[in-house]
């Protein structure tokens, strides 16, 4: 039973039940759609109209069964996604607690909730020329959010919503100790702010899982906190952009 509601929460986050249009990814065309692609939904290339995750049906099921994982392995500590546009991984996160009625766990939903923050490239040149800031797409508001978790019956006191800037925000109010980290922030400075501010606070045993492996700035991050921390844990492939590690008993 379980199962077969994450499976169907999956695919109703994906919208592959319907079908969305998706939007032209290209500020200059914004307002614009293309058709429903069931691929694309499948490996979340496209920026689908409706769907409450762009992440596809792939990435959504590794969500789903990592969760699992730190339920049933015991992981301590709460669940954090940073940058979750409409918030559909965070509902899933939600609803696999649910499922499991867990309730001494915490999903934390974490966004400017107003888009990506112009690059800068003075302290982060691997953003430098960034246009992310510019898709007013990218910029869903926190009552939006609300909504959305309402939506499936799992808006609750164990979502905890973290509004500001990942460098403002992470250090101060999320304590840990985390189960489950997922970054999809897409520039360089996201994802090395959200590493240095909750990967130490992450347990062991616990889960890592960029969204954007794919795009250069993000990786550079990825491959720069690695090596600086000595993390040697194998990174697993799960589509054509994401990945996950779990980090060791002992060590980082
Ligand atoms: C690609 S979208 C996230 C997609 C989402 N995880 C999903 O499942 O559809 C990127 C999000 O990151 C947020 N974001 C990026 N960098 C940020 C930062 N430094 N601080 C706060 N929010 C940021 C944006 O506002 C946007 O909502």
């Amino acid at each position: 039973m379980n199962r077969l509601y994450t499976d169907l929460l999956i695919k109703v986050i994906a919208n592959t039940i319907y079908g969305s249009a998706s939007q032209v990814i290209d500020p200059s065309k914004m307002g614009e759609t293309t058709p429903f692609n069931r691929e694309d939904r499948l490996l979340g290339r496209d920026w689908p109209a409706v769907a409450h995750s762009m992440a596809g049906i792939k990435r959504l099921t590794n969500v789903r069964d990592l969760v699992q994982r730190v339920i049933d392995e015991n992981v301590p500590g709460d669940l954090i996604e940073t940058g979750v546009w409409r918030g559909g991984c965070c509902i899933l996160m939600r609803g696999v607690l649910a499922a499991n009625e867990v309730k001494n766990r915490k999903i934390y939903v974490a966004d400017s909730f107003d888009g990506l923050p112009p690059p800068d490239a003075g302290n982060f040149p691997a953003d430098s020329g960034d246009r992310l800031h510019e898709y007013r797409q990218l910029a869903i508001d926190q009552a939006q959010v609300e909504s959305n978790f309402a939506a499936y019956d799992l808006l609750d006191d164990q979502v905890v919503f973290v509004k500001g800037l990942f460098g403002d925000t992470l250090p101060e109010r999320v304590a840990g100790p985390l189960a489950l980290i997922r970054l999809d922030g897409d520039m360089y400075e996201s994802t090395m702010d959200s590493l240095e501010a909750l990967y130490p606070r992450l347990s062991p045993g616990g889960f890592a899982i960029i969204d954007d492996l794919a795009h250069p700035p993000c990786r550079q991050a990825v491959d720069d906190y690695r090596a600086c921390n000595a993390i040697e844990a194998e990174v697993h492939e799960i589509d054509w952009t994401g990945g996950w590690w779990q980090k060791p008993v002992t060590g980082n």
